[in-house]
């Protein structure tokens, strides 16, 4: 399935395909730096803002390196889910419920990114799951509402690492039996003083989204774009590994 929604192609732009899109966050970042975005997720995501296609990443991924389609590309961004919330099939999902299934995809989609050749990012949270903290971000680097920490592994291409700010505060919210107040919110789960959707979208600087778990899952745009503007300006300086 493909969608197109508020934004045809823009063949002017450098594309950018976005695997395990979701909702949009890091789509939505790249095309802020100047990307035209083509995204891909295993389940329907009618809030996707750009070019859509409904598929397992790692078949419609290999059928583009196999067929040389994967070319028209500029640059890749693949945002797996960790371990213990991946999906390897719509009917996967739909039997076992998201997160049902315990399979590795960071691996497998590094493998066919370097077999396309062409430069990429993957994202993961900090801690989790095996990909190079090449570069980290933060909220407070963007003076965001989330400190929401995620590694960047980057291939055929560098950028230099931001300094990372003193954080602002704490997360609010309740931990071990006790109440903290402070100028971030967790935009992740429920209750205990987490986030409500419209806290999330706030704090985050997502607002074409209010589905719950599309929030949770997303980056924040800013991030995206700042690794978008850094490939650009690397690019235009001739410096991306072929
Ligand atoms: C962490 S979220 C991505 C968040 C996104 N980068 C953002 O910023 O909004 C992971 C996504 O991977 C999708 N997914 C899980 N397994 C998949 C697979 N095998 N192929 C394609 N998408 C998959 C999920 O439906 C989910 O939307």
């Amino acid at each position: 399935m493909t969608h197109t929604t508020d934004n045809p192609r823009d063949h002017e732009r450098p594309a950018l395909l976005d695997l395990f899109c979701c909702a949009g966050g890091a789509g939505r970042g790249f095309h802020r730096a100047g990307f035209d975005v083509t995204g891909i997720d295993i389940r329907p995501r009618p809030n996707y803002p750009f070019t859509f296609i409904q598929g397992n990443v790692l078949t419609v991924l290999a059928d583009l390196v196999a067929s040389g389609e994967i070319r028209q590309y500029a640059a890749v961004h693949a945002s797996p889910p960790c371990q213990g919330k991946c999906a390897l099939t719509v009917g996967t999902n739909q039997a076992m419920g998201w997160g049902g299934a315990h399979v590795d995809l960071v691996a497998p989609t590094r493998q066919l990114l370097d077999t396309s050749g062409l430069p990429y990012v993957i994202e993961q949270p900090d801690g989790k799951a095996d990909v190079r903290k090449d570069i980290t971000l933060c909220g407070e680097m963007f003076g965001l509402g989330v400190l929401r920490h995620r590694n960047f592994e980057l291939g055929g291409w560098t950028a230099p690492q931001p300094v990372h700010k003193p954080h602002r505060g704490r997360v609010r919210g309740w931990r071990h039996g006790r109440y903290f107040d402070g100028p971030y919110v967790a935009a992740y789960g429920s209750g205990g003083g987490k986030a409500t959707v419209a806290e999330m979208q706030q704090a985050m600087g997502i607002d074409w989204t209010d589905v719950r778990e599309e929030l949770t899952e997303a980056i924040p745009p800013a991030y995206s774009e700042w690794l978008g503007r850094a490939f650009l300006a690397r690019t235009r300086a001739g410096a991306v590994a072929a």
